[in-house]
């Protein structure tokens, strides 16, 4: 602790049109200096991706704000006759530096399971992206009580494989289903205690100190007036910000949280 990073990702999901997506990246560059502790990444819809990295006047690897620009998906194989599907190595092209990887929306509406988003990670390592990868379990499962087994699960499933190299260039999302777009935050205490049951998990899988190292953020109605609490927690490390990374100001107060938690 202390020393991790802290970085809030914004997911735009199938929002905005090109003006919209293009205004929003640069007022969030704007003010991105107000939050210089915290990293920040704009996920924009893909068709959309190379107006937004000329808004941010990204340049291989290069990033004059600071801000980073990360793909929503991709797929596991590096081209051929995949219609519709996005290479890892296209993202990079476009200016990309990291990639969502596993959301819960593709896990259900498109039926990602562990062993998808696992390849799907690794694609991402292998072209030097970093993967966003998320976790997160639903409400029905969270009232029976299987929010441990179910996060356990997703993360040995989705991280089969991962050297302690894979997992320090990779960030973990734990987005309880039930609070994604419902307004219904986990509070501090429930998202700390499975953050840290990530963390044990990811301890398990190499070691402690690799462990220390992950980012790990939280992703789930994430609001300015609701950041500063999770961002005290001591290993909740960012945010993967959906509905509020849609407003430049309401994105970059919850940046500040973070910035000024680190
Ligand atoms: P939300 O979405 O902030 O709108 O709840 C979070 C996400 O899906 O990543």
């Amino acid at each position: 602790m202390g020393t991790r990073r802290r970085i809030v990702a914004g997911n735009w999901k199938m929002n905005l049109d090109r003006a919209e997506a293009v205004a929003l990246a640069e007022g969030v560059a704007s003010g991105a200096n107000s939050c210089a502790n915290c990293s920040l990444i704009l996920c924009p819809p893909s068709i959309y991706l190379a107006a937004v990295a000329n808004a941010l006047k990204l340049s291989k690897g290069n990033s004059p704000s600071g801000v980073g620009l990360g793909g929503q998906n991709l797929h596991n194989q590096p081209k051929g006759a995949f219609t519709g599907e996005i290479a890892p190595a296209m993202l990079i092209d476009i200016g990309c530096s990291s990639c969502i990887v596993g959301h819960s929306e593709r896990r259900t509406l498109f039926g990602e399971t562990d062993a998808i988003v696992n390849e799907k990670a690794k694609a991402a390592l292998a072209a030097g992206l970093t993967p966003i990868i998320c976790v997160g379990e639903t409400l029905e499962e969270r009232e029976q009580d299987r929010t441990a087994a179910v996060v356990t699960e997703q993360i040995m499933g989705s991280l089969e494989g991962f050297t302690p190299a894979d997992l320090t260039a990779s960030i973990i999302a734990y987005e309880p289903v039930w609070a994604i777009g419902t307004g219904k935050v986990a509070t501090p205490e429930q998202a700390q205690e499975v953050h840290a049951l990530i963390r044990q998990q990811l301890a398990t899988l190499t070691d402690e100190e690799t462990a220390n190292q992950v980012v790990i953020q939280y992703g789930g109605s994430v609001k300015p007036d609701n950041a500063g609490i999770l961002a005290s927690q001591q290993d909740i490390d960012g945010a993967l910000v959906g509905g509020a990374s849609l407003k430049a100001d309401d994105f970059l107060a919850i940046a500040k949280h973070f910035a000024e938690a680190s």
